[in-house]
């Protein structure tokens, strides 16, 4: 049983600590003194850490492999901000010690309501027969239980158990609101192109384990699978138009949008070039967002270069929070003032951005405070997609191209 997680080092610190863990990376170096030393990235459900051992590794070194399990014993510090362990005494874990769950991350999100979701906006198609092409993914038992546990890549982006599912929803919500806005836009085959375009990925990773490519998946990969389950699943749909057959091959090949990313297509057609751009987008913010989470501890706003991006990133939460906390050094707190002006402010004319400093306009407003209008400085903000969605709710297109 692990009791340890990565993610509990701020309450470890300079503790000692005995737990479990998969090497993600395993690497000898030298010291100064020319002395081998052992450099690894031990990873849990929770989170990577950096640790290294430094003294009496000859045993060790030969002991365990990148990817074995092992169980390990150290001290949790900080060095340059960041949690490193270093190690005492290490060694592998026999197969009865491993408890795969412990290592695995897994969607923070409920499954089973993704899953849902995905069926409401597949309920909500008008096209007969892409509707009727989904429901036969959709009620393929070993199909369900894969699209609900996949990870959607090895490492770039949602790789954690139920992130193809997690990626495939977020994908849905983007293109259905991004096709209200563009009326030549086929929201039915967007949507479906978004169902398949990672679904070969069911049968390209593997991750009982740790996430790794199937040998079908490193021969093929997830284009060349997805075709062919898209051929057998139209099989079963008689009459299924072969307009609408080569338009999701299409979306299928080209969805990676350039010839260097294994594309053999270009995006050629409305739906087939928003995909490409939506999926890229989708899995660029999650790649940011996970670093950002990985990395909540750092001081700095800056994150470490991310390889996937090849850039370094910045947060800008924390950015944002630090100049405010250096303008607040200078100005007079004024909060009993503050509080009064946003409160008299009525609720529909309260912007996001007049929220957090109160100083609109208004500052000149009476003392007494209207109990309703109190209400409104308690108005909790939208979320930007709920913005969007009200946004777009104006917008909305009733009759679609078919
Ligand atoms: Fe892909
Ligand atoms: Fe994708």
């Amino acid at each position: 049983m692990k009791e340890f997680y990565i993610s509990d080092c701020s309450r470890q610190e300079n503790q000692t600590i005995t737990s479990l863990f998969v090497v993600a990376v395993k690497q000898v170096k030298s010291k100064k003194n020319g002395e081998l030393y052992l450099s690894v990235i031990l990873a849990d459900r929770s989170g990577q850490l950096q640790a290294n051992m430094w003294d009496n590794v000859q045993d060790t070194i030969s002991a365990f492999d990148q990817d074995d399990f092992v169980k390990v014993k150290g001290v949790i510090h900080k060095y340059n901000g960041r949690w490193q362990l270093t190690i005492h005494k290490m060694r592998k874990l026999g197969e009865s010690e491993i408890d795969y769950s412990d290592y695995l991350p897994k969607t923070s999100k409920d499954i089973d309501q993704l899953w849902h979701t995905l069926e409401g906006y597949v309920a909500s198609f008008e096209n007969p027969w892409l509707k009727a092409l989904l429901h036969e993914f959709m009620s393929d038992e070993a199909i369900v239980t894969a699209y609900k546990n996949a990870p959607a890549a090895k490492t770039l982006h949602h790789a954690f158990v139920g992130g193809l599912l997690d990626h495939v929803v977020s994908l849905f919500t983007v293109c259905d609101l991004a096709s209200r806005n563009y009326p030549q836009v086929n929201r039915d085959l967007l949507l479906s192109g978004a169902f398949l375009h990672d679904i070969g990925k069911l049968h390209e990773l593997t991750y009982q384990r740790s996430i790794s490519y199937t040998t079908e998946g490193q021969l093929l990969g997830h284009m060349i699978i997805e075709l062919e389950m898209l051929h057998q699943k139209i099989a079963r749909v008689p009459g299924f138009p072969p307009e609408l057959k080569i338009l999701l091959e299409h979306m299928i090949i080209s969805h990676h949008g350039q010839y260097e990313f294994g594309s053999p297509k270009l995006p050629m057609f409305p739906e087939a070039l928003m995909l490409h751009y939506m999926d890229d987008l989708d899995s660029k913010m999650e790649s940011m967002r996970a670093q950002f989470e990985r990395e909540a501890e750092f001081d700095s706003p800056w994150a470490s270069y991310n390889p996937s991006l090849a850039r370094p990133l910045l947060n800008t939460k924390k950015f944002l929070a630090k100049g405010l906390a250096a303008s607040r050094i200078v100005e007079t707190p004024k909060p009993a003032a503050a509080e009064s002006v946003a409160s008299v402010v009525p609720t529909e004319e309260i912007s996001p951005a007049e929220e957090p400093n109160g100083n609109s306009p208004k500052a000149d407003a009476p003392d007494a405070v209207p109990a309703a209008a109190t209400v409104a400085s308690e108005k909790p903000a939208l979320s930007p997609l709920e913005a969007l969605e009200q946004k777009f709710a104006a917008h909305k297109v009733t009759s679609k191209p078919s």
